[in-house]
């Protein structure tokens, strides 16, 4: 895989983790300096899966950098509609950008696309696989808010078809990180992740179904929603939907430090009254998205993504 598409969080090393971070941090302390690197820069919209942040998040970053965008639009609008496969859009729209964004409800599309174009496709969701550049943003809100290393995040909801979920936990392990992951039994994280994860060194990991049994040693909780959308049948979302609420009781065991975090959009995994507490971190996160993005993409075009 060329280093300059970003299709999983497994290729990523510390060094260019800590390199996107760094020049978004820059960015985040003064837009204004950004705001003509990338003058005329074209970045193609590939969704076939429904979003508000990571569409608009990168539109804006594109935008700031002084570029605009092109959107191929809503499936039903586009040539999808007539039976064009994924390879020949991407093959079409890369003559049209500079880079590309996709997002995709198989698993993998983005790696399988990335084959087919000469200019970087970023994975936006690919199904229930990964959400690198989700991650990116998720990092470096923890960065700010607990730091990176000796940290300790529980990550709860849906751990089995939760594409952020997997991104961030791969990423983790390049950081001195405990990780916990709490979910019902039967949204547990995809065994094959768990073994990966238990390869890595300076990363412990544990499988809880009770948040209790954790909550008052972590330094953040990275809450996540039910998928509906991935489960195969209706009858299994029921089963599971609603669990795993948090509220302000829910918190009395936690940390007056902990930090609450959420890729959003939630359904009810958080009661509202969390939002005005000094836990919440989850509208800032969806902020930080665009500083983030705005690093990724100057880093990329530009062609001065951090070396392997
Ligand atoms: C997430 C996604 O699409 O995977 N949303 C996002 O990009 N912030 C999380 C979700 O949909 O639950």
């Amino acid at each position: 895989m060329r280093h300059d598409h970003l299709i999983t969080s497994k290729q990523l090393s510390r060094a260019d983790i800590e390199t996107v971070l760094d020049r978004a941090a820059e960015i985040a302390d003064d837009p204004a300096a950004a705001a003509d690197r990338h003058t005329n820069a074209l970045l193609g919209l590939l969704f076939f899966e429904p979003s508000t942040r990571t569409k608009m998040s990168f539109e804006t970053a594109m935008k700031r950098l002084g570029g605009n965008v092109v959107d191929m639009g809503s499936v039903e609008s586009s040539s999808v509609k007539k039976g064009e496969t994924l390879a020949d859009t991407v093959r079409v729209i890369e003559g049209y950008a500079d880079a590309l964004v996709l997002r995709h409800p198989k698993q993998g599309a983005a790696a399988m696309a990335s084959e087919f174009v000469d200019v970087p496709l970023l994975n936006a969701g690919d199904g229930a696989g990964h959400h690198p550049t989700q991650t990116m943003l998720d990092l470096y809100t923890i960065r700010e808010n607990a730091g990176l290393d000796d940290l300790t995040i529980g990550i709860m909801g849906d751990l089995k078809y939760g594409r952020t979920v997997h991104s961030l936990a791969y990423a983790l392990t390049n950081f001195d990180t405990r990780q916990h992951f709490i979910s019902p039994e039967s949204l547990q994280l995809p065994r094959e992740v768990v073994y990966d994860l238990h390869q890595q060194d300076d990363t412990q990991i544990r499988e809880h179904e009770a948040l209790e049994s954790v909550l008052s040693s972590l330094d953040v909780l990275y809450v996540t929603r039910i998928q509906r959308e991935r489960f195969p049948d209706e009858n299994e979302y029921q089963k599971v939907a609603g669990e795993y609420q948090i509220d302000l009781e829910t918190l009395e065991e936690a940390s007056d430090d902990l930090t609450i975090m959420h890729p959003l959009p939630r359904v009810d995994e958080i009661a509202p009254e969390i939002d005005e507490t000094e836990h919440a971190a989850y509208f800032e996160q969806a902020h930080n998205g665009v500083p983030v993005r705005m690093a990724l993409l100057d880093l990329l075009l530009s062609g001065g993504e951090a070396d392997e």
